[in-house]
């Protein structure tokens, strides 16, 4: 069995007094794709900002790659090559597609660097490369979400999470965003992805979690999640289908109080910011 990259175990997140996730725990291997889905509200983002640093776990750890990072500042998961694409952000508009590219580019991997990551920037987004003169503003909502994809790519990351990334896209764009992230994923990138569209990301995914009320309800093999899902969202309780059941319950957690949200940071500061440094040691 391949290494794990990821592992979460019981963890425990809240904003303010309101609990969001209750003792979620799980594991993605490297190398890998998974889907995280549960309807909304369920806490699929609020766990993606966790492993990534935006909000402060109150139970639980993180491990990356072997390394305790539950609570680490964003910039410094950011640097170990876990690496969140927030919906819709980092794009300068008055600049054009190269210079958007080229900008993000040397600070992250260096000016010796730059052509190497327009190649891959521009294979994974061909219409990346037919626009590379484009002021972004000018550029569709699709095409800018490729954008921001495109600009972490200066050092592939050892692990993506990409969150909503089809949200309000026309099918024909979240293919071409969806054949990025394959691309991605050839580069040797490993995927957590967070989506409403469940039959897109389990067409990529390899395993699938099920989140329900910020808990585990499901997880297992992506071919296993849409049956899951049915289960979950048709009678509204817990499938108990996974080989890592969750745990759902406060029951056994302290109930310790809410640490301050720090959704309010930019999410921009998940962004990869000096990727190069990924692969260090703890
Ligand atoms: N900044 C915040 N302050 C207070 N409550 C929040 C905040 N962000 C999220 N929540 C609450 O936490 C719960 C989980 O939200 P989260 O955004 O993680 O859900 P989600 O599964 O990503 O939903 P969606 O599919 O709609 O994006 C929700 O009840 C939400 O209202
Ligand atoms: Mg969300």
């Amino acid at each position: 069995m391949s290494p794990m990259l990821l592992e979460a175990e019981g963890l425990c997140a809240s904003y303010g007094s309101y609990r969001a996730l209750f003792g979620v725990s799980l594991a993605l291997p490297e190398g890998s794709v998974m889907a995280l889905l549960g309807s909304n509200g369920a806490g699929k983002s609020t766990l993606a900002r966790v492993f990534t640093g935006l909000v402060a776990s109150t139970g639980g750890t993180v491990r990356f790659a072997g390394c305790d990072i539950t609570n680490l500042p964003a910039w410094r998961i950011a640097r170990m090559g876990l690496v969140h694409v927030p919906e819709g952000r980092g794009v300068f508009g008055s600049l054009s597609v190269e210079e958007n590219l080229v900008l993000s580019f040397r600070r992250r991997a260096g000016r010796s660097e730059v052509s190497t990551a327009l190649e891959r920037a521009y294979g994974a987004f061909p219409v990346l490369a037919e626009r590379r003169r484009q002021q972004a503003a000018t550029l569709s909502g699709g095409q800018q979400r490729m954008l921001s994809l495109a600009k972490v790519l200066a050092v592939p990351p050892r692990l993506l999470v990409v969150d909503e990334l089809s949200l309000g896209l026309a099918p024909v764009i979240v293919d071409a965003v969806y054949d990025g992230l394959v691309a991605i994923r050839s580069n040797g990138t490993t995927l957590l992805v967070v989506e409403q569209q469940v039959d897109r990301a389990l067409a990529l995914a390899d395993l699938a979690v099920v989140l329900a009320k910020g808990a585990v309800a499901w997880q297992g093999p992506a071919a296993g999640a849409a049956t899951a899902m049915e289960g979950i969202l048709g009678t509204g309780s817990v499938v108990d289908a996974g080989s890592r059941p969750g745990q759902p319950d406060s029951a056994g957690q302290p109930d310790r109080p809410g640490r301050p949200d720090s959704a309010g940071q930019p999410d921009s500061v998940g962004t990869g910011e000096g990727a190069g440094e990924m692969g260090r040691s703890c």
